[in-house]
């Protein structure tokens, strides 16, 4: 067992113990990723954050927070929620001082799916996997962003192949949906968010301190081993290419923010 896992007093070593550790250039980074927010909050009348309460949104909300941002924050509570992530949720609307919005999906829809193809259709296969994303997510996401000119997202170029390309200013659903979508945190370490939760105290979902490095519904997460890959325990019986839930669609036409 390796030792640098556990504190002294032999309890398991927090995530902020783990991986709070600042790249070489953070200080940079963070004035970058500062400026996208103050250019987002000025330039792109409403915007609003998507957060799912996971480490990298949580910076981001402390951010908007910080700087005095007039940007919103919504959740999508998908009624599939772990109990630390919506005890999370609690305290942050009890706490932040940017609006919080949460969407639920349309209960009727959860009702008659659930009814109809049963609470675990979701591994049966991937069609049904991703009607249930559609359900609980893709409308309700609809919802949030329906009157808004951008959107915030904790995407970080770190956390898989197919995010490796994540530019900081995404125009790619400009065309089709006249939506900017900034991923201000693109180019962060996860040492980098850690470091800087760690440095301001932020509260964080404490799943992050048993292994679940990324944090969706409950029968979608699974803590991850030693060695695996960030997103490793995301849907984890489906192919690494298809784990997305369609939120996040790859770009194309994307390119650098212009700061
Ligand atoms: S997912 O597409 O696989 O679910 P992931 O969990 O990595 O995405 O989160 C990436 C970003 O998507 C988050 O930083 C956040 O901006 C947004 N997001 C994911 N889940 C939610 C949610 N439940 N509510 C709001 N935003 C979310
Ligand atoms: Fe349903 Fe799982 Fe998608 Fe959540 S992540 S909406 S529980 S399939």
């Amino acid at each position: 067992m390796n030792s640098s896992f556990f504190s002294s007093r032999n309890a398991p070593a927090k995530a902020t113990e783990l991986h709070a550790k600042a790249s070489p250039d953070f200080a940079a980074t963070l004035a970058e990723t500062q400026a996208l927010l103050q250019r987002a909050a000025t330039e792109f009348v409403p915007v609003t954050q998507a957060s799912s309460l996971g480490a990298e949104d949580v910076v981001i909300t402390h951010l908007i927070n910080t700087l005095q941002l007039d940007i919103s924050v919504f959740v999508l509570e998908t009624g599939a929620l772990h109990t630390e992530t919506l005890a999370l949720l609690e305290r942050t609307q009890a706490h932040s001082h940017a609006p919080i919005h949460v969407l639920r999906p349309v209960q009727a829809s959860v009702i008659q799916f659930v009814r109809d193809k049963g609470q675990d259709a979701m591994y049966q296969n991937m069609d049904l996997r991703k009607a249930c994303c559609a359900i609980r997510k893709m409308e309700p996401l609809a919802r949030a962003l329906k009157g808004q000119r951008a959107w915030i997202t904790g995407l970080r170029q770190e956390q898989s192949t197919a995010r490796a390309e994540v530019p900081l200013l995404d125009e790619s659903e400009v065309a089709t949906k006249d939506l900017h979508k900034f991923n201000p945190l693109a180019r962060w370490t996860w040492g980098d968010v850690w470091h800087y939760i760690a440095t301001h105290q932020v509260d964080y979902n404490p799943l992050h301190d048993q292994f679940f490095p990324s944090i969706g519904c409950a029968p979608c997460t699974r803590a991850i081993s030693l060695g695996e890959a960030f997103r490793a325990g995301r849907w984890w019986w489906e192919d690494e290419a298809a784990k997305e839930c369609g939120l996040h669609v790859k770009t194309q036409a994307s390119k650098p923010a212009n700061l």
